[in-house]
């Protein structure tokens, strides 16, 4: 049974949730599900914007019938061919013959290399082309890299309306409501939102930036995302947070403390330091990076101004959790904040020298106060070398 959603004159949301996929992408968990979106515009043309991922196909093309009314689907954007939006493109234009496929070059590249897709079918656009659709009309607006060099959005003018693919989007299913302002979203969103942004698109806030600068000279109403919810108001919350995440400046100041720990004492040792730290007035947060999801700490690491790294040595090197959270690091662009390091090992302590080494490859890190070396468990001396970090960490955040 068809569940379509009006979301605004003539505007309809035809997407679906997934609440039981383990891994987004095979990569990153999703406990709250994720929600695939797609909108129909019924002006005296109709224009579907995306498909979605196959898990919520059925459900999509009974959305889609329905919102059509009996009428033929005149024009199918597309505006991103990863398949959890794309999946669904050949089971549509088999089912709507008549449906003029409107996108840009790269991704009709990209169609025949997922599918044997028919030419003819397809209405090439460029940047800034505009169509009209009847009483409206539909610009598009490239954003390459955001997140993958095909992406493109469209822009209604006459309502406002931005069709912003997977920028602005989020993982967390949605229930029942569709728009921001009918949720909690900085309390439960946010946090998904935050990490959605970093591992799917942190890496390129060189082309976030260009797409918010397009986006600046747009009178947004109404902004719709391939996944998450839809804004109708106080769009500028979350335009805030992508500009700071784009531009990799901290959003909060405070100290997140990653430690990798085997048998507990560098565990202890990041406690104590955070102990000291907090006793500051501080904010703190310690994050075991053998238990949490690597998704989870690269979004917090760049939520907060510092950062430090506390590893045992393991095989001569760095523990394998902290070694892998170091490349995801590196590989997002984490740049701009400050660090401190603590490093453990029984016979021959080495990781602090490794991590340094991960640290200095990446762009305007600054490491506070020497790095703490512990022989196993913390004693004296060492309690003392993290206590006096703490205060190094503390006044720095404070500064
Ligand atoms: Fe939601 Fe890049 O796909």
């Amino acid at each position: 049974m068809q569940n379509v959603i009006k979301v605004s004159k003539d505007l309809y949301y035809l997407g679906g949730n997934d609440r039981r996929l383990a891994l987004f992408e095979s990569a990153f968990p999703v406990p709250r599900g994720v929600s695939y979106n797609s909108y129909l515009l019924t002006d005296e043309k109709t224009v579907l914007f995306d498909t979605v991922d196959s898990a919520v196909c059925d459900l999509f093309l009974e959305n889609l019938e329905a919102a059509l009314a009996g009428r033929p689907l005149d024009y199918f954007v597309i505006h991103h061919m990863e398949p959890d939006h794309s999946a669904s493109v050949m089971r549509l234009i088999e089912k709507y013959p008549e449906a003029t496929v409107v996108t840009n070059r790269k991704v009709e590249g990209m169609l025949k290399n997922y599918f044997p897709f028919p030419s003819e079918r397809i209405h090439l656009v460029a940047e800034g082309d505009t169509m009209s659709v009847g009483r409206r009309s539909v610009t598009f607006v490239f954003a390459p890299m955001v997140h993958w060099p095909e992406v493109m959005m469209s822009y209604i003018p006459e309502d406002g309306i931005l069709f912003s693919a997977d920028a602005f989007g989020t993982f967390g299913a949605l229930s029942g409501a569709i728009f921001a302002d009918q949720v909690q979203f900085e309390r439960d969103f946010l946090d998904d939102a935050r990490r959605y942004y970093f591992n799917i698109v942190g890496k390129y806030g060189v082309q976030v930036q260009s797409v918010l600068k397009k986006a600046a000279g747009l009178d947004l109403r109404l902004v719709c995302p391939l996944h998450g919810p839809v804004w109708r108001e106080n769009f500028s919350f979350l335009l805030k947070k992508y500009d700071l995440w784009s531009k990799y400046l901290p959003e909060e100041k405070g100290v997140a403390v990653f430690y990798a720990s085997v048998y507990g004492h560098t565990m202890n040792a990041a406690e104590i330091l955070a102990g000291a730290i907090a006793k500051q007035g501080v904010f703190v947060k310690v994050y075991d990076v053998s238990h949490t999801h690597v998704s989870e700490l690269l979004s917090e690491a760049f939520r907060y101004s510092h950062a430090v790294f506390c590893s045992t040595t393991y095989n001569n090197g760095i523990f394998i959790t902290m070694e892998d959270f170091l490349r995801d690091l590196k590989a997002h662009n984490y740049q701009n904040r400050k660090y401190a390091i603590v490093e453990n090992g029984s016979w021959s302590p080495q990781a602090g020298a490794y991590m340094q080494a991960e640290l200095a490859a990446m762009k305007n890190l600054t490491q506070i106060g020497e790095k703490v070396t512990l022989l196993s468990a913390v004693k004296e001396d060492s309690a003392a070398a993290l206590t006096a970090l703490a205060d190094e960490i503390a006044k720095d955040v404070n500064s």
